[in-house]
């Protein structure tokens, strides 16, 4: 499991371009340039989610879609890159295993998938849509015609915040829903030749590092995540389509497959945990936002080269880094997944 940071990812609403700035030829993307829809979008609504992963659970062998695969662990127990699969020729019963896979090494990704790419928009939500329901961001860009593919687009003329120190933001996408992300896809369309990096960070092996007297107390929290600033963090770029929601999730979520335990808080969009005083809380969320930002040995960092596509289990953590001066084009697929499971099961999460 891991989580996700704002300030590259939301993308800003970018002059509609058919052209890169560095040569006057068509850009092959063209049709995936950022729009921005005005159309106000009803609130979501709750949905029983079956992770696909769990259909692999019983498979004999459920790494058979990696059998002609190069496989590179990133790290010991979490983030794998893997060359020798092409995303875009499996089957449900591969796709179920991936969804396992990637459950339990956190990111994976994949090389080589430029045969994804020229599947077009249409192909990437239908993608999506085996690992759950297709979630539609409530304020930034799409490609037109296609609100559930969340883009993120950098080139020269964006800025980063020069109030801060650093453009990483740890963050788990849209933590303040109901039911938040579960297997995510993101590939970037263009890169800069160096640089936009994504790193991530596992909330298991964050959590894992507690002492367990730490972390009996934090399985007794709930916090409340809000999603009041989304289209605030993304400076201007973006148009409330959706009234912002704020949501109460275990501090601790246990993942419906492979039960593992996760921390579950993060600094963009928990506010606050339940029932302390506001001291109390504050203090153990930077604690914790501070634990997280600082345990290199529970994180991997991604270099994308052209036509790589990683996919994370969302229920866990991730950052990307800013990079002037180049186009930085990316989309992303992301299915809603359970409510948070708490992993101490006597949490009652609604009785605030
Ligand atoms: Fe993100």
């Amino acid at each position: 499991m891991s989580l996700t940071t704002t300030i590259t990812e939301v993308a800003p609403a970018a002059e509609k371009s058919t052209t890169t700035n560095k040569d006057k030829e068509p850009y092959r993307y063209a049709h995936l340039m950022p729009f921005l829809s005005k159309v106000k979008m009803p609130p979501l609504t709750p949905f029983t989610h079956v992770d696909p992963g769990s259909r692999a659970l019983n498979h004999p062998n459920p790494r058979s879609f990696l059998d002609k695969a190069e496989v590179i662990e990133l790290t010991p127990n979490f983030a794998s890159d893997i060359r020798g699969v092409n995303l875009a020729a499996l089957d449900n019963d591969a796709k179920d295993q991936l969804a396992l896979e990637v459950a339990r090494r956190g990111v994976v990704v994949f090389r080589d998938q430029q045969d994804f790419f020229d599947r077009g928009p249409e192909f990437y939500t239908t993608w999506g849509r085996h690992f759950g329901r297709l979630h539609i961001h409530p304020s930034s860009p799409h490609p037109e015609g296609y609100p559930e593919i969340h883009l993120v687009y950098k080139d020269a003329n964006s800025k980063f915040n020069s109030e801060t120190i650093t453009s990483t933001v740890w963050h788990a996408d849209f933590s303040f829903e109901l039911q938040p992300p579960g297997l995510t896809t993101f590939f970037l369309l263009s890169q800069p030749k160096t640089g936009g990096d994504t790193l991530y960070s596992s909330q298991v092996l964050n959590l894992k590092r507690l002492s367990p007297t730490f972390v009996a107390f934090l399985r007794t929290l709930k916090a409340e995540h809000t999603g009041i600033g989304t289209l605030r963090a993304s400076r201007g770029g973006g148009f409330e389509r959706r009234e912002p929601v704020e949501n109460i999730h275990p501090v601790v979520r246990r993942h419906p497959v492979t039960g593992e335990e996760a921390l579950y808080v993060n600094k963009q969009f928990t506010k606050r945990i339940v029932g302390l005083k506001r001291e109390e809380s504050e203090n153990i969320l930077n604690f914790l936002y501070d634990h997280i930002a600082k345990a290199g040995d529970n994180q991997a960092r991604i270099k994308w080269s052209p036509n790589s596509m990683v996919l994370w289990d969302n229920r866990s953590a991730i950052a990307d880094y800013g990079h002037l001066g180049a186009v930085r084009h990316g989309a992303r697929i992301t299915p809603q997944a359970e409510r948070p499971i708490p992993a101490l099961e006597s949490l009652v999460l609604d009785d605030q």
